[in-house]
């Protein structure tokens, strides 16, 4: 029979290219919440095919929204978030109302219509390791969180585990490392990187740009949260990661190199408050128990193709720039 999914934050980077994966790989019927937030991407859930595909514009910390959709779907993947820690910084309440009280909406739907749900979460919540540091976060690290967006994303991660244990909520929660890949917001690091390039202006890296993240394609990340929706364990976590530690410096020279630029040529600004300085991720779980493997573990050829993908959709991202770079000019980032 057919699966009807309901997915949260759909026309955001992440949930866009998560249901254009569903409807490629699956039959599934997709159902999109989202708010339409600044960060999201109307234009990434055009022509979808009609028959499987429809988007509801509202809010997930909205119980009478929620609720009935819900009902009416056989699993809820649930990406809605706020997702930038930069902008928690500055504003931490719409993390509040979204990480937490959306993912406590979405839970207490899921709980009265008895529906299975993915939980989808970041290894943020597990803090930072430093750069010497021989372990990876693993399903048994402490959580940690250091900014007011990790620490609302351990705290909805501990609602769905609470949710789980006192009231039997078939979930299922996956906690992954940075992602990149089309539609990603030019807030982030490496859209923002690439469209610096494209416009004439220098890349900008926090501190030293010695802190490192753990790179993984968005198409890896949507596949591995499809095996996890489809093979998963219930109550279980898993951590998605593909093996793909790199500093911020380095990431920086090979856009760079990648642009035909020169390696040096960007500047390194003052840092963020609380800066986590490495995460790293050991994804055996998800290997061993669910089969998974990374299609685009090649870093520089996803890289490429992304830098291609800007440069190709300028009509998309050239009209935000100016006042994403504002802000980070007024603090001077
Ligand atoms: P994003 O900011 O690009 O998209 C978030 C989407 O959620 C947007 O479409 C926005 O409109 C929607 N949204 C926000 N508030 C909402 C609300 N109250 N009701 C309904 N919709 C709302 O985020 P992303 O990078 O795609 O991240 C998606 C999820 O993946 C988040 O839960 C995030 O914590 C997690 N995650 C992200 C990364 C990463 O590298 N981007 C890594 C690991 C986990
Ligand atoms: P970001 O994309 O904001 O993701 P996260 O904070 O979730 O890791 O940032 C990735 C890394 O890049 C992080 O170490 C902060 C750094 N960074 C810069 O050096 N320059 C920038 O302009 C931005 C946006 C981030």
């Amino acid at each position: 029979m057919q699966q009807r999914i309901l997915v949260t934050g759909g026309a955001g980077f992440i949930g866009c290219n998560f249901v254009r994966h569903l409807l490629d790989r699956t039959d599934a019927a997709v159902t999109v919440l989202d708010k339409l937030t600044y960060a999201a991407s109307p234009a990434a859930l055009e022509g979808l095919p009609p028959d499987r595909f429809r988007l509801v514009v509202g809010d997930v910390a909205d119980a009478p929204v929620v609720d009935p959709l819900v009902a009416v779907h056989d699993a809820v993947v649930h990406f809605a978030a706020e997702s930038h820690n930069d902008n928690s910084l500055r504003d931490p309440t719409p993390f509040v109302h979204t990480n937490l009280v959306g993912t406590f909406t979405v839970l207490e739907a899921a709980r009265k219509a008895d529906v299975r749900l993915h939980h989808v979460s970041t290894d943020e919540v597990y803090g930072d390791l430093a750069l010497d540091d021989p372990r990876r976060f693993t399903e048994d690290s402490p959580y940690r969180p250091s900014s007011p967006y990790s620490a609302s994303k351990a705290g909805s991660d501990h609602l769905v585990r609470a949710w789980v244990r006192s009231f039997g909520v078939r979930a299922t929660i996956s906690t992954c490392s940075n992602s990149y890949g089309p539609w990603q917001h030019v807030e982030k690091f490496i859209p923002r990187q690439i469209t610096n390039v494209l416009t004439g202006d220098r890349p900008k890296v926090y501190g030293t740009g010695a802190h490192v993240r753990d790179w993984i394609h968005v198409g890896d990340h949507s596949a591995a949260v499809l095996a996890i929706l489809e093979r998963g364990r219930v109550g279980e976590t898993y951590l998605i990661g593909a093996d793909g530690e790199r500093s911020n410096v380095e990431v920086v020279r090979l856009i760079l190199r990648l642009m035909g630029r020169d390696e040096d040529d960007f500047d390194l600004v003052s840092d963020r408050a609380g800066h986590d300085l490495r995460y790293a991720i050991d994804a055996s779980r998800l290997r061993e128990e669910l089969g998974w493997l990374p299609e685009h573990g090649d870093f520089e050829a996803g890289l490429e193709r992304t830098i291609a993908w800007y440069a190709d959709h300028q009509d998309w991202w050239r009209p935000g720039k100016a006042a994403i770079e504002a802000a980070y000019a007024a603090k001077g980032k």
